[in-house]
């Protein structure tokens, strides 16, 4: 194959030019983002998320919510369109859970009154710190129009992560998403981008075994998370389940 040009290498991926003009090729890496609560690295994990992640953007396609999935290519890469990252992290929260509850003082778990969207300005030196509206429009991040278009571009997403997640027994505590612009012509449209796999998402387990006194405990972190949802979701891919090394056919 034809050396392809890098373009930029995060933690957790690689970006390649595409074959045409505004597609790149994500590269599913198996390190984590220092923010993930997670090992630096877990093997075989980058092939889940590439799986993982092109079953939830396909789906949001599907139902009319644009990202920026076009197809996967292999185990661990996927053809994506190019788009102009807005910087921000934008998280949708469903229940009370990590920063919000040291914040507010709300306890872990609370379910909230609605769906939160919060944005998140994305710079690894600033420790991506939590941004109001007024910031994002007077540094021209974006403007009002584009961030009641992320709103509710992000509770579609919401919904439907939620009901996907709910239909394999996982609460959707809260996600972040990354969302681009592309431009068709003239018109410009927001799309989801980056990724939407274990590591943008808390997920609570809510198939737990009774307790002996018949009550079901609470929601506990999914174990084997990346492994876990793959199987529950059914896209597992049949030959690798921890590792990505060759292995011999008899
Ligand atoms: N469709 C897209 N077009 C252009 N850039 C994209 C697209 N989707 C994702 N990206 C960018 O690709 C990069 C993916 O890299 P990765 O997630 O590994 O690193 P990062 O987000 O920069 O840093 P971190 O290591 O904290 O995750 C991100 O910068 C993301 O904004
Ligand atoms: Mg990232």
């Amino acid at each position: 194959m034809a050396r392809r040009k890098k373009v930029y290498e995060g933690k957790a991926k690689i970006l390649y030019e595409g074959p045409e003009p505004g597609t790149l090729i994500q590269y599913f890496k198996d390190d984590n983002a220092p923010t993930v609560a997670a090992p630096a690295t877990r093997e075989g994990k980058g092939v889940l998320n590439n799986r993982l992640s092109e079953f939830f953007m396909a789906g949001l396609n599907q139902i009319g919510v644009p990202t920026h999935f076009i197809r996967r290519i292999n185990m661990r890469e996927q053809l994506v369109r190019m788009a102009e990252i807005i910087p921000l992290e934008v998280v949708v929260r469903n229940f009370a859970a990590g920063p919000l509850t040291q914040r507010l003082g709300i306890p872990e778990g609370t379910q909230l009154p609605r769906p939160i969207v919060e944005y998140y300005y994305k710079d690894d030196k600033l420790q991506s710190p939590l941004v109001a509206e007024e910031h994002i429009v007077a540094f021209n991040w974006a403007n009002q129009q584009d961030l009641d278009d992320i709103v509710a571009l992000s509770l579609r997403v919401n919904d439907f992560l939620s009901g996907v997640m709910m239909g394999v027994g996982i609460r959707l505590a809260d996600f972040r998403i990354e969302v681009g612009r592309i431009w068709e012509g003239d018109f410009m449209r927001l799309i989801v981008a980056d990724e939407i796999s274990p590591d943008s998402c808390r997920l609570w387990d809510m198939r737990q075994p009774e307790r002996p006194d018949g009550t079901i405990p609470d929601p506990q972190p999914m174990a084997d998370v990346y492994t876990e949802l793959a199987r529950r979701l059914g896209v597992l891919p049949s030959n690798v389940t921890h590792t990505t090394k060759p292995t011999l056919i008899n």
